[in-house]
């Protein structure tokens, strides 16, 4: 087998087997087939796309190459959530303990905010001491004790992916489909994840910015991990706005705990419902989405979701009693009032532009070995269809320092449109 024949065929519209596609990723990995020719071959594919069955076949080879977490020995069932990242999208935290407190395990496996986009870790970290690197037996602990447990991605799961995703990353090629599909599942087979809901977002602060992307990902979502012996479920949810009021490390946190107080936005509210239901429906909880939307009330009602939220915060090394005297008080002294200079309505919060905002805060970052700030953020006062007269708070922003705010202002500023005509509210869900 040589790779010139297995890029030129790629190139002229062929399908690959499942050896041709080993062949070339364990032979990049192992050292022996060059960067040069892996970049072409991604690149052939950017253009010509991959068969399910190819697909399919990549994610497998792409898991393989590294460990998988052991939940032997743990009752399920387990049902796994993913986002593709947005802005203010704290419903991880929401979720997990969800599930947990009507019978699902979720070992959820998250990531750090990149670009525009939040990190699950991130915000947890922002509760003073709590840990996101979990030895396997902390992790499996968690599972057992709580029903949920939160960690980072271990080193040696689909190493095949880092060297995939660093070569895209700077040869253009991200923005493939079954790139994509095989990265993501590759990462979530090998924690375990035998079922899984996608919340695939589209909008500007949204990896896809088109609705008609999502759905394409969404079904490669669907279909490869079903062809792969998973049961997954996936929503598109809009991610045009940022999702709740909330942006930022512990503020989202904050806001969490209101949803699991019943106090939550409405948006937040909506979308971690909705995500709850379906893994209830894969986990074997409720037979449609109806039954688990009311399961997942009558459980937040009884108040054990925020209850296990605490315990997990507890259990992973954060001071519980200290997160809930700080609440509310725990701010950045870099803050100003963002106002708004006309009588109108707000049209719209730009989702994207917030998120860039947030990178000068503080909240996310542009490298990975970059530091973040727990109290940066933004909590959006008024949210698009709101009223505001001159003079009024839009947003109240915090930062980790002087020349962060002075950054982020202006962007932040040009994120919220103005119209005389109040917008019509846009579904946040299909
Ligand atoms: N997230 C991933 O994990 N992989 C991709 O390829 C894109 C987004």
């Amino acid at each position: 087998m040589r790779m010139v024949d297995i890029i030129s065929y790629k190139r002229d519209g062929g399908t690959l087997t499942k050896e041709e596609i080993a062949f070339m990723v364990n032979g990049y990995v192992g050292g022996v087939i060059p960067e040069y020719q892996v970049a072409a071959w991604l690149m052939a594919v950017f253009f010509r796309g991959m068969t399910p069955k190819e697909t399919a076949f990549l994610t497998e080879i792409m898991l393989d190459s590294g460990a998988k977490i052991n939940l032997d020995g743990i009752p399920g069932p387990f049902v796994d959530k993913h986002s593709t990242g947005g802005v203010g999208d704290k419903t991880s935290l929401i979720i997990a303990p969800l599930l947990a407190s009507v019978g699902i395990r979720v070992p959820m496996i998250s990531g750090r905010a990149l670009g525009h986009t939040g990190g699950t870790l991130d915000k947890l970290e922002s509760i003073p001491g709590y840990r996101t690197n979990l030895s396997e037996t902390e992790f499996r602990h968690g599972l057992v004790e709580d029903g949920f447990a939160m960690t980072g991605q271990s080193r040696d799961i689909a190493p095949a992916d880092k060297l995939l995703y660093a070569l895209r990353d700077v040869t253009a090629t991200v923005e493939s489909i079954p790139l994509i599909t095989a990265s993501i599942l590759s990462k979530k087979a090998a924690e375990g994840a035998s079922a899984l809901v996608f919340d695939v977002k589209y909008g500007s602060g949204a990896f896809m910015k088109e609705k008609s992307q999502a759905s394409s990902l969404a079904h490669s979502l669907v279909n490869t991990g079903t062809a792969m012996g998973m049961r997954i479920a996936a929503l598109l949810t809009d991610m045009d706005e940022p999702l709740g009021n909330a942006v930022g490390n512990f503020l989202e946190v904050e806001e969490a705990l209101d949803c699991l107080e019943g106090n939550g936005p409405m948006d937040v509210m909506e979308v971690s419902l909705a995500l709850a239901a379906s893994a209830c429906i894969l986990g074997g909880k409720a037979s449609c989405i109806e039954e688990g939307l009311e399961l997942c009330k009558k459980s937040l009602q009884s108040g054990l979701p925020r209850k296990l939220f605490l315990a997990n915060v507890s259990r992973q090394g954060g001071n519980m009693k200290h997160l809930l005297e700080m609440r509310k008080n725990y701010r950045s002294q870099y803050a100003v009032e963002l106002k708004a200079e006309q009588n109108a309505y707000i049209t719209r919060i730009d989702a994207y532009k917030v998120g860039l905002a947030g990178v000068y805060l503080g909240v996310g970052r542009n490298r990975v070995e970059d530091a973040v700030s727990p109290l940066a953020g933004i909590l959006l006062r008024k949210k698009s269809g709101e009223w505001v007269d001159t003079g009024e708070t839009v947003m109240t922003v915090y930062a980790k320092d002087g020349a962060g705010l002075r950054d982020a202002l202006p962007l932040l500023k040009d994120a919220v449109s103005y119209g005389e005509i109040k917008p019509k509210k846009k579904p946040l869900i299909g």
